[in-house]
């Protein structure tokens, strides 16, 4: 769609950083949108300064490890806004960590967040857009989703498999049933996701390595987003790398 006015979005992960920033942007558009993720509370804030500003926004909150409440954020959309124009797979959580120090505990969150989560979702909106023969789905890979760096084993593994779930969901949904996927890759934002880091020796790294760059806000990628989803109907956008000028 060139123009998002009246769309029913659902943006999971919107209590921060690029969900929270993407679904302030489509609403600013005029779409609907549906915030999922676990902080109610800042689910809240934002559905009242969406409200503020004239958009229209529903509070959903989903664990997206929980099939059952990804359904129900699902169908509470479609109640309240008739149908499911697109979906913002974001959601993700990235407790970076090297092998040799064991965090299995660490790297099953990932698995459930960044795997089973996005396909719960999948699963969730297709049978609305199948049924309307459209929609959208952006799913939040990310440059660890194209290259490894210290300590990205099983976080890149996660965003690997977005990557290539995405770039097939495109070719079997796209062409057929007018449901368009794209895989949007950031490299560094500057939101909370290292905040899930408890492995010493990466907080170290992390520390180093940061602050040399200038990183992307949640902002630049809300804009990458908009400008896949209002690409002209006969344009799939399948895949943006943005990555901030300073990252190697
Ligand atoms: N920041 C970067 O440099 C970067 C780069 C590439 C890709 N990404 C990807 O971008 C996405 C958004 O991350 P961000 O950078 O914006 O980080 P963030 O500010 O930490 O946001 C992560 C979001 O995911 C939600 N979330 C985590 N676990 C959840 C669960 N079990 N159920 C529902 N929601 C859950 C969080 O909400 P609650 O805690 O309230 O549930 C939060 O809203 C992630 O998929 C991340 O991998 C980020």
């Amino acid at each position: 769609m060139t123009d998002l006015t009246g769309a029913a979005a659902i943006v999971t992960g919107a209590s921060s950083g690029i969900g929270e920033a993407t679904a302030h942007r489509l609403a600013q558009e005029g779409a609907s949108v549906a915030l999922a993720a676990r902080r109610t509370e800042r689910l809240e804030s934002l559905r009242d300064d969406i409200a503020a500003e004239g958009g229209t926004a529903l509070v959903c909150p989903t664990d997206v490890t929980d099939r059952d409440q990804v359904q129900a954020l699902a169908d509470a959309t479609r109640e309240a806004f008739g149908s499911i124009d697109v979906l913002v797979n974001n959601a993700g959580i990235m407790p970076l960590s090297l092998m040799e120090n064991l965090h299995e505990d660490e790297w099953e969150q990932m698995v459930d967040v960044n795997v089973k989560g996005v396909l719960y979702a999948v699963g969730a909106v297709l049978p609305a857009m199948l049924e309307q023969e459209s929609g959208h789905i952006v799913n939040i890979s990310s440059v660890a989703g194209r290259r490894t760096f210290p300590g990205s084993a099983v976080y890149s593994g996660t965003k690997f498999f977005v990557r290539a779930l995405s770039e097939r969901m495109r070719s079997e949904l796209a062409p057929s049933h007018n449901i368009r996927v794209t895989s949007i890759e950031p490299g560094a934002v500057e939101t909370e996701l290292t905040h899930t880091i408890t492995d010493e020796d990466m907080l170290e790294m992390l520390e180093s390595g940061h602050d040399a760059m200038t990183m992307m806000d949640s902002a630049d990628i809300a804009d990458t987003i908009h400008y896949a989803l209002t690409a002209p109907e006969h344009v799939d956008v399948e895949e943006l790398l943005v990555m901030p000028t300073e990252q190697s």
